[in-house]
């Protein structure tokens, strides 16, 4: 059982094509990192699932063809997509940011709930809470990010680069909530990190780009044991 498909994706900007013929899936609450050197195609290959560009192939989620549908309409079937360079609103507050992130919900005590338990994984969030977000550090308005996507209750968080610029510390944390989010959100992770080792060591699965396509796929386990793969792909 797969939540989400994605089956011959190729994709590109204007007339150029970036990746080509991408297969991976993601299982309901598992984490699938997406690896591969600069320019591999891994940003790309999250923006065209996500309808944030053209693309071809398929990509199927809960059941549902995400044929033809815009961004907005894949967030509503239950993807939160956190870009690269995290995407927070730097104007609007702490509070606001997590709420803008819970617009579509109806379920006023369930938000409510939802907004402690931001908080208790990082308490930053109750302590600037008024705070701009342009005003939080990098780390912080990572966390921000993560936690405005989860105040949208997905299915599957898209996270492209969450430690980007990070230090060790605060990668560390923010990598450790991971494995918390299947059991205590049930949202499944579609993860591109830079960090080979320390993606491989959280996902269940994993697929290297390399050149826009799939060098390799399979149990993450079993990629992070291959020492060749590891060096020719992943630079570790
Ligand atoms: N908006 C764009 N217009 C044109 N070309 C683009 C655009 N965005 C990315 N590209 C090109 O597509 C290729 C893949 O870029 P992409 O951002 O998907 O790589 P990446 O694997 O995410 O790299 P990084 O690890 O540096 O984030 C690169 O050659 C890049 O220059
Ligand atoms: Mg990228």
């Amino acid at each position: 059982m797969t939540l989400l498909t994605v089956r011959g994706l190729t994709a590109g900007y204007g007339e150029g094509e970036v990746i080509h013929d991408v297969d991976l899936a993601v299982a309901p609450g598992a984490t699938t990192a997406l690896l591969g050197a600069n320019g591999a195609g891994k940003t790309t290959t999250l923006r065209a699932i996500t309808g944030m560009i053209a693309r071809r192939g398929t990509v199927t989620f809960d059941g549902h063809d995400l044929a033809g549908l815009t961004s907005d309409q894949v967030a509503r079937l239950g993807i939160a997509h956190v870009p690269q360079g995290r995407g927070t609103f730097a104007q609007l507050s702490v509070q606001d940011n997590l709420l803008v992130g819970a617009l579509s919900r109806r379920d006023r005590s369930g938000v409510a709930t939802d907004l402690d338990r931001c908080r208790s994984l990082f308490p930053i969030l109750a302590t600037r809470a008024r705070s701009a977000a342009g005003t939080l550090s990098g780390g912080e308005q990572q966390m921000l990010a993560m936690s405005r996507a989860l105040m949208a209750r997905p299915r599957l968080l898209v996270l492209d680069e969450p430690s980007l610029g990070l230090a060790p510390g605060i990668t560390r944390q923010i990598f450790d909530l991971l494995p918390l989010l299947r059991v205590e959100w049930d949202t499944a992770v579609l993860v591109v990190e830079q960090n080979a080792n320390l993606a491989l060591a959280l996902a269940d699965d994993a697929v290297v780009l390399e050149n826009g396509r799939v060098a390799m796929a399979g149990a993450a386990a079993e990629i992070a044991g291959h020492d060749d793969v590891r060096r020719a792909y992943l630079g570790t």
